[in-house]
């Protein structure tokens, strides 16, 4: 049985003036056996642990309650960019009442116009009315304000329903027009979960006080499906794992005193936190406090996302002796089996086929041809900027659906034939799965690229979680690849962003099939956009999470490789200067530059696209 959107809600979704993203599909066709909390405390595993003192992180909510004991209330703004416009999404425990309402207007002392929206919900687990109210969100609103001024600046203030306190007037700034060419810079990092990020975190605040434009962060958010973390022993290359003899955190710092709690009776010293013990360890849970931590960014400035594989399903790590399995198969605490077995039914349906993510952030995949959070375009001055699904939705994508997994005259995979991450596709698929070209997000993509306007918009900026290449070689590159190189080499991308692998890594300008385009290095620090020739690829997996960084061994840096920082977390500044160029900062999180490439365009052939 597959719940989906009726074709009524659709139509009312529609009437509403306010797409709200299709309600994600879920399979139940066959039942969840683990915990009724999937991930609750090791020791107790109920909501709020065992109340005696275990480190549970929280962080502020977006609008502090006017009431001591408030029985509703916003944790959560975030914004994003439609065409001409602005989305204002806000997250509330629970549901208003009333359609989402937002006062805004050209003056901080004039909100004269009014707009309302729509709510979405899924079923969380735990659900809200079992969290602390300022902890959690389980309704997920979207209030849109359309034809808007580009580079504008609005304010605006979600009003009070049903118990929650009307945000503080607050700002944001359209994005400038296709072919206004005032200089702009934008924040980009990926892979940021909470653990090792707090250097990030600060750099970001300090890029958007310097008047970044907008975040674009390419996937893995949060990491709210590291839980395991806690109660999995710890690998030796985690570093974040401490016995509960250390005395430090990783990258340094002092302990904060949250983490200082003695560990509850019976809790297993080995795990979690520098003194043992969880560190916030239920999934939607996780996600909450991060969004909270984010609030400030969020709030301000548009937080443009991508998937990741981090966003997929509330655990993606499986191996032989793995706890997990034996507690979210079995609901068998302190054991392990002796095979892997997660499967698609491991999680609860709202932690199955990127459920969370879905209903957490609002990209404009519907205003623009593509598909939701998972592929979407938008144009900001001389730049279009372009989001792809790396996970899902190409031949052979890493996050796969059901279709991959299917015997010979199957209709339907056995649960055993599934894996806990299998997702998508979330477009149409006209065709064979093994054809790139069948793919909805194939054909959206070259449309997209074929109809930018090169002298508004001369730069093409494109990222995906995945990235194409790296010297940290692995089969899902080719297979990206495959499906996207070819339409971004034909229609001149200029570079190509991407994360996952948790370091910043710069490779030389790469031609098909990774040939170094020498004709398009000045020098070390300068590219030349070889349009159509070759393109530059950066990773930026190094934002900072519980997962800490990936290395690899000196001797094995390939030649495609220019640039590789397997040490030091942080984020990109990305500057448009002018349609000749642009530059590139790594910024490490303690302020320090890292990395820095500038990226020059000569002047475009007349009339020609490239
Ligand atoms: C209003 O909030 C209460 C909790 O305070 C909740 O039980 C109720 O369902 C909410 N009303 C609506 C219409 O969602
Ligand atoms: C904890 O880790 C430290 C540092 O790796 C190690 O020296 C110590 O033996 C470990 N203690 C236990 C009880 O595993
Ligand atoms: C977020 O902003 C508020 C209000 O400006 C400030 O008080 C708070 O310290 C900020 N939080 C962080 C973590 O920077
Ligand atoms: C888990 O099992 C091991 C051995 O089977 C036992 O020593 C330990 O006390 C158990 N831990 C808990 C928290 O039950
Ligand atoms: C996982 O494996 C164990 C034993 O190997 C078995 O008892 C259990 O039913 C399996 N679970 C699933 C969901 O396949
Ligand atoms: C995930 O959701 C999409 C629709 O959003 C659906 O078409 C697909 O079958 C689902 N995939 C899995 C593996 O549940
Ligand atoms: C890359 O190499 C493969 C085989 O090695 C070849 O089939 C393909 O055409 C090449 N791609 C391009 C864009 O040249
Ligand atoms: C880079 O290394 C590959 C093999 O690893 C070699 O085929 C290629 O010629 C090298 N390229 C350059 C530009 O040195
Ligand atoms: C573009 O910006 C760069 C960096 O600020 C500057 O050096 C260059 O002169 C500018 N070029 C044009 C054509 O304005
Ligand atoms: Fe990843």
């Amino acid at each position: 049985m597959k719940s989906s959107v009726t074709s009524a809600t659709a139509l009312l979704l529609a009437l509403a003036g306010s797409p709200a993203a299709a309600a994600p599909v879920v399979d139940t066709a066959y039942p969840y056996t683990g915990p009724d909390v999937p991930v609750g405390d090791w020791v107790d595993p109920t909501v709020n642990g065992n109340g005696k003192g275990f480190p549970r992180l929280v962080e502020p909510p977006a609008v502090r309650p006017a009431t001591a004991n408030p029985t509703n209330n916003i944790n959560v703004i975030s914004l994003s960019y439609l065409p001409k416009g602005i989305n204002i999404h806000f997250q509330t425990p629970f549901g208003l009442g009333v359609a989402p309402s937002v006062r805004w207007g050209t003056r901080k002392d004039k909100l004269d116009k009014e707009a309302t929206g729509t709510t979405h919900t899924y079923d969380r687990t735990p659900p809200c009315s079992q969290v602390v109210v300022t902890q959690c969100s389980q309704f997920f609103h979207e209030v849109q304000l359309h034809d808007l001024k580009p580079g504008t600046t609005y304010y605006y203030q979600i009003q009070a329903a049903n118990g929650t306190t009307a945000s503080d007037v607050l700002s944001f700034s359209t994005a400038r027009a296709a072919g206004d060419d005032t200089p702009f810079t934008v924040a980009v990092l990926a892979d940021m979960g909470y653990t090792n990020a707090g250097g990030t975190y600060k750099q970001l605040l300090d890029v958007l006080h310097q008047d970044a434009a907008f975040v674009w962060h390419g996937g893995d958010i949060s990491y709210a499906d590291d839980w395991y973390s806690g109660i999995l022993p710890c690998e030796d290359d985690w570093p974040v794992c401490y016995n509960g003899s250390s005395t430090s955190l990783p990258g340094g710092g002092p302990i904060p005193d949250e983490y200082k709690v003695p560990l509850p009776a019976g809790e297993i010293a080995n795990q979690g936190g520098p003194q043992g013990g969880d560190m916030s360890v239920l999934y939607e849970s996780n996600w909450d406090l991060w969004q909270q931590w984010l609030n400030n960014v969020t709030k301000q400035v548009p937080y443009m996302v991508l998937p990741g594989n981090h966003e997929a399903a509330c655990a993606e790590f499986d191996g032989p002796g793995n706890i997990l399995t034996a507690y979210l198969n079995d609901n068998e605490k302190n054991t392990t089996v002796p095979k892997s077995n997660l499967t698609y039914y491991s999680c609860p349906p709202s932690q199955r086929n990127y459920t969370a993510f879905q209903h957490r952030f609002r990209m404009p995949g519907a205003e623009t041809g593509g598909v939701g959070n998972f592929w979407y375009s938008f144009d900001y001055g001389l730049v279009h900027f372009v989001a792809i699904d790396g996970e899902t939705d190409y031949a052979g994508s890493p996050e796969w659906p059901f279709a991959q997994d299917l015997k010979k005259g199957e209709t339907h995979p056995t649960p055993e034939e599934t894996f806990v991450t299998d997702s998508g596709p979330f477009g149409a698929v006209d065709g064979d799965y093994n054809d790139n070209k069948a793919y909805q997000q194939y054909k959206w993509l070259a449309a997209d690229l074929a109809s930018v306007d090169r002298k508004k918009t001369p730069w093409v900026i494109a990222m995906s979680h995945r990235p194409m290449y790296s010297s940290e070689v692995s089969s899902y590159q080719q297979k990206i690849r495959t499906a996207f190189e070819g339409l971004m080499l034909q229609y001149g991308v200029d570079a190509y962003l991407s994360g996952h692998i948790h370091w910043y890594e710069r490779l030389w300008p790469l031609g098909a099939n990774g040939t170094i385009d020498r004709a398009a290095i000045v020098d070390k620090h300068t590219y030349i956009a070889n349009t159509g020739k070759s393109i530059t690829h950066l990773i930026n997996g190094m934002a900072g999470n519980i997962e800490s960084h990936s290395t690899l061994d000196q001797s094995k840096i390939l030649n495609i490789t220019a640039v590789l920082d397997q040490e030091h977390y942080g984020l990109n500044k990305l500057t448009v200067h002018n349609a000749s160029v642009l530059t590139w900062t790594f910024v490490r999180g303690d302020g320090s530059v890292g990395d820095e490439l500038t990226l020059i365009k000569k002047k475009k052939c007349k009339g020609k696209q490239h």
